[in-house]
């Protein structure tokens, strides 16, 4: 079974064998037949390196509903399946706020937790509530507040401590239904709200300005494969920023604490001289070098390399490591 037409860099690698539970009790049912599995979501955060020798599950739970409504907030929970982005504009259509800044974002739902997508200020953890799970060696569904999840940047327990261990399932979210705060401290975002005169943004401006920013950046992983940064942020000592920073005065970095600091990996490969190079089909987007790109044929061994090869070279010239954030198989 070809998995080419489900992960988003368009690797072609094949599955021993493939099955889409669309209940839970469909993933419930394959996983008492087979305890050696692929749990497959949306594909959009991942690089295959080889075929896959184990039975592929692919989540594909499906239903959106307000669970909860009042004068300030609502409850709205996913089922892990749906398309994230479609999720964020139902939100938005039903005037619900707080996920508007995370448009665009590929990927479905139940993915969402697990790296603690975030985009333009926001954070998946700003407005989750809960999510179930599936607990593989129990088959029982679990809840896990956000406090449970031990959210960080591009991180949470399904990560770590729990990693392999559970499928998520459904996804809560706790969203404003008057008095928005809407983030646009991105100085992209704001920029984009001048450029169509816009003073008094309501969600859905919102929404459209990060659409318009992502798609003037990134590449849609329809026409070039791709699965968005394929490296975090490195987050990184004062000590090290300003010996990093001796040599490179021009670098652009975040505070993060009173210790760390937060350097854009984006524009340490760009500096590298990596931007927007090619190397067969693999590549590094022109637009955004955070974003490794599949021109067609690549393999996952070939992205791989040139990833070593980025990493290597900005270790060389800065003296910063920086960690794939995409998950490599
Ligand atoms: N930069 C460059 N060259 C580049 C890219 C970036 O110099 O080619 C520098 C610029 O100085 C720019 C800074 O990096 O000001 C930050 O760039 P950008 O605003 O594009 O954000 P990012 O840090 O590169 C992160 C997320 C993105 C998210 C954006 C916007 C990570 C790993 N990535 O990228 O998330 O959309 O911020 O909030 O944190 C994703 O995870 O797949 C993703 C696209």
């Amino acid at each position: 079974f070809s998995l080419k037409n489900y992960n988003t860099f368009g690797i072609e690698a094949k599955a021993k064998a493939f099955v889409s539970a669309e209940t839970l009790e469909d993933l419930k049912t394959v996983l008492r037949q087979d305890e050696d599995v692929f749990i497959l979501g949306g594909g959009s955060n991942m690089l295959l390196t080889q075929d896959i020798q184990q039975l592929v599950v692919h989540v594909n739970l499906k239903g959106k509903e307000v669970t909860e409504t009042n004068e300030d907030y609502a409850i709205v929970k996913a089922q892990a399946g749906e398309n994230w982005h479609e999720f964020v504009l139902y939100c938005i259509d039903q005037n619900l706020g707080g996920i508007e800044n995370l448009s665009l974002i590929p990927g479905n739902v139940g993915t969402t937790p697990i790296q603690n997508i975030g985009a333009y200020g926001v954070e998946i953890k700003d407005t989750m509530l809960s999510c179930e799970a599936l607990n593989l060696k129990t088959l029982e569904i679990e809840t896990f507040t956000n406090a449970s999840c031990k959210f960080e940047y591009r991180e949470s327990i399904f990560k770590k401590e729990l990693k392999n261990q559970y499928i998520i399932t459904s996804v809560s979210f706790k969203l404003s239904t008057t008095n928005h705060k809407v983030s646009t401290t991105y100085g992209v975002i704001d920029a984009e709200l001048k450029k169509n005169n816009i003073e008094n943004p309501t969600l859905k401006d919102i929404s459209n300005a990060v659409i318009a920013i992502r798609q003037s950046k990134l590449p849609d992983p329809k026409e070039l494969g791709n699965s968005g940064s394929f490296f975090k942020n490195p987050i990184i000592t004062k000590e090290a920023y300003e010996k990093a920073k001796a040599l490179h005065p021009e670098m652009p970095h975040y505070v993060v604490s009173e210790t760390e600091v937060k350097v854009p990996a984006g524009w340490l490969i760009e500096q590298a001289g990596f931007k927007g190079k090619r190397f067969g089909d693999a590549g590094v987007h022109k637009n955004q070098a955070l974003v490794l790109v599949n021109y067609g044929t690549a393999t996952g061994a070939e992205l791989v390399a040139l990833s070593k090869n980025i990493q290597q070279t900005v270790l060389d010239q800065f003296g910063i490591t920086i960690d794939a954030e995409v998950n490599i198989i």
